[in-house]
């Protein structure tokens, strides 16, 4: 096959291998930066061309997965979320690295947490199949865009949290390779704005909350109030319903 001799594809299950390509290939997936897709180990590692690697792992604790010490009331992204209670039901439409996911779960909250893009997806959906750690059981992960689930799923959420890419450089979890492998798989999130705009007239919700840069413009609507930290902000929405 043509595509498999543009990128190498390691394993040992052929038909876990199997079902990532077809799953990609399902979905459009773009190869073209792509040298290695390695399923040998518990944890798949993807190499770009330039060498970079990218793997995501929810066990250790490399890019902060584990923040044990948090509390709901001693976070700022807890405090932007309104939440004084544990079971609050979270959509995450922007998982990424799941980073605030994994840490929404520890702190007791119940989180659903959306991935467009098919490579990051399957990377977080093994992460999640390898998981030992009890938050595990917080969390679901949907592969799909926040237009489409928000369209044709009607649970109820108590918050959106959503996390788009912001172009200009700021400071990141992931080391600057990898940071760069990351950004050139999933882009710059141009459609943010018509997505917060669909989100905050969502039924059954009490707040939206968006992650901006701190010194970020806002990303299209004003606003209700905001939380800052020392290098990021939280917005925080009210909801608009009909
Ligand atoms: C900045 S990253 C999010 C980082 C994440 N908050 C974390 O803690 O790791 C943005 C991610 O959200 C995904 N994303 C952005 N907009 C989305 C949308 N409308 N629907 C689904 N996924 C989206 C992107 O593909 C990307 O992986």
């Amino acid at each position: 096959m043509d595509l498999l001799t543009k990128f190498s594809f390691t394993y040992e299950s052929q038909q876990l291998a199997l079902q990532w390509l077809q799953f990609l290939q399902h979905n459009n997936f773009n190869f073209e930066n792509i040298k290695e897709i390695n399923l040998t180990g518990k944890i798949p590692i993807i190499y770009d061309m330039a060498g970079n690697k990218f793997s995501i792992d929810f066990n250790e604790n490399r890019i902060n997965y584990h923040k044990k010490k948090s509390t709901i009331k001693s976070e700022i992204l807890s405090r932007a979320l309104g939440a004084g209670r544990a079971g609050l039901r979270v959509l995450d439409i922007s998982a990424g690295l799941a980073i605030d996911t994994v840490f929404l779960a520890q702190l007791g909250y119940q989180v659903t947490a959306l991935e467009r893009n098919p490579l990051i997806f399957l990377a977080l959906q093994r992460a999640y199949e390898q998981c030992t750690e009890g938050f595990k059981i917080n969390i679901k992960f949907f592969h799909a865009s926040a237009i489409y689930f928000l369209n044709t799923n009607s649970e109820i959420f108590d918050v959106i949290y959503f996390d788009p890419m912001f172009p200009e450089k700021t400071k990141s979890a992931l080391p600057r390779q990898e940071m760069v492998f990351f950004k050139s798989l999933v882009g710059n999130d141009s459609d943010a704005v018509a997505v917060l705009k669909q989100c905050v007239r969502r039924k059954g919700l009490n707040r939206v909350v968006v992650k901006r840069p701190l010194k970020a413009p806002v990303l299209g609507l004003k606003p209700h109030s905001h939380v800052d930290g020392k290098l990021i902000r939280f917005d925080i929405y009210g909801v608009q319903h009909d």
